[in-house]
């Protein structure tokens, strides 16, 4: 691979807190090896339409503890079609760009290896609150979400508690249950509802809150990932078959907003770091992940292939918690 020069970074699909930390890494570690780094905006689309801005050490001050994205972010019809991935490739002639940082989920990073594919390399930094991108452990992002959601969820509580009524919480997470489960288990929630596991409604809901009843509780919370279900017909269905009518909280994109956690902005500024060592150094063409806390570089086309399960055994630490329930010696 060429040595490299200028590098173009960029955000794309759902913003997440961590963002900004990881693009002033990007930068500023740039910087250090002597490459200019130029910001892209909007995403995908921002390459098609040549859309940047030049970016220096004091272009990314000051943004280590923002939410969103000083580059903005979009999602790209038109970068789906190969028309619109050859006037990104050009983009990236006209800029004399060597390679491109892009910032983002799965979307993002299939994006990333069609580009890869036409000739321009490219390092991807995982960042969603969804924690779903398969090669890696975790994304940036999704702790302040939990946090985000927790705290919401806690005031929630106070209500609840105070009126001795049922709270159906509806978090997001898109298809995947990773950041209902965390916040369930957070929360203490009397049950949690999550697209890995299809929920029965009769044991998974009715008889945990009357299950809770029993053990003396006389308010309910029922954590619902977007991905398994509405909160509001969740909450219909609880009236109807239990007689109580629970109070619904769609959290919605509060989710996404709000300071980076230390852990969004520590792992944030790693990921931003060893992604323009990789090119640096000469590699490309790779997502940058972590591992067991470590940092590894993963192929994308391999890395696309990836799935991650939810962790089940989690999933019956929540039960026990609020059940008790003998847990097989
Ligand atoms: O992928 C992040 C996410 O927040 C998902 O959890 C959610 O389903 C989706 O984005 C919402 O997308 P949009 O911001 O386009 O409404």
């Amino acid at each position: 691979m060429k040595k490299i020069k200028r590098i173009g970074v960029l955000t794309s699909g759902g913003d997440a807190p961590g963002m900004n930390a990881a693009v002033r890494a990007v930068v500023r570690t740039a910087l250090a090896y002597g490459i200019e780094c130029i910001g892209i905006r909007r995403g995908w689309q921002g390459l098609i339409n040549a859309d940047f801005v030049q970016l220096s050490r004091e272009s990314v001050g000051h943004i280590l503890s923002r939410g969103g994205t000083i580059l903005y972010t979009a999602r790209s019809d038109d970068f789906m079609t190969e028309k619109g991935r050859k006037k990104a490739v050009a983009t990236c002639k006209m800029l004399g760009l060597d390679a491109i940082v892009a910032i983002g989920g799965d979307g993002t990073f299939r994006g990333a290896l069609e580009l890869s594919r036409l000739g321009v390399p490219v390092v991807g930094v995982p960042a969603t609150i969804d924690n779903d991108v398969g090669c890696t452990n975790y994304t940036i992002g999704f702790d302040t979400a939990c946090n985000t959601a927790i705290e919401c969820i806690d005031r929630l509580r106070d209500t609840m508690q105070s009126h001795e009524r049922c709270s159906v919480v509806e978090v997001m997470g898109r298809n995947a249950g990773f950041l209902a489960l965390y916040v369930g288990i957070s929360v203490g929630a009397t049950a949690v509802l999550v697209p890995e596991h299809e929920t029965d409604f009769q044991k998974d809901v009715v008889e945990r809150i009357q299950g809770a009843r029993l053990a003396g509780n006389t308010h309910f919370m029922i954590v619902v990932a977007e991905g398994a279900g509405s909160a509001i017909e969740i909450g219909e269905k609880i009236e109807e078959a239990i007689g109580i009518h629970p109070r619904v909280t769609v959290l919605g994109h509060i989710q996404r907003g709000g300071s980076p956690t230390g852990r969004d902005r520590e792992t944030a500024t790693r990921m931003g770091y060893y992604a323009v060592a990789a090119l640096a150094e000469g590699r490309s063409n790779c997502i940058i992940c972590t591992k067991e806390g470590g940092i590894v570089e993963i192929p994308i086309e391999e890395a696309l292939t990836m799935k991650k399960h939810l962790q089940m055994d989690r999933y019956r630490i929540m039960e026990v918690m609020q059940f008790g329930g003998m847990v097989n010696p």
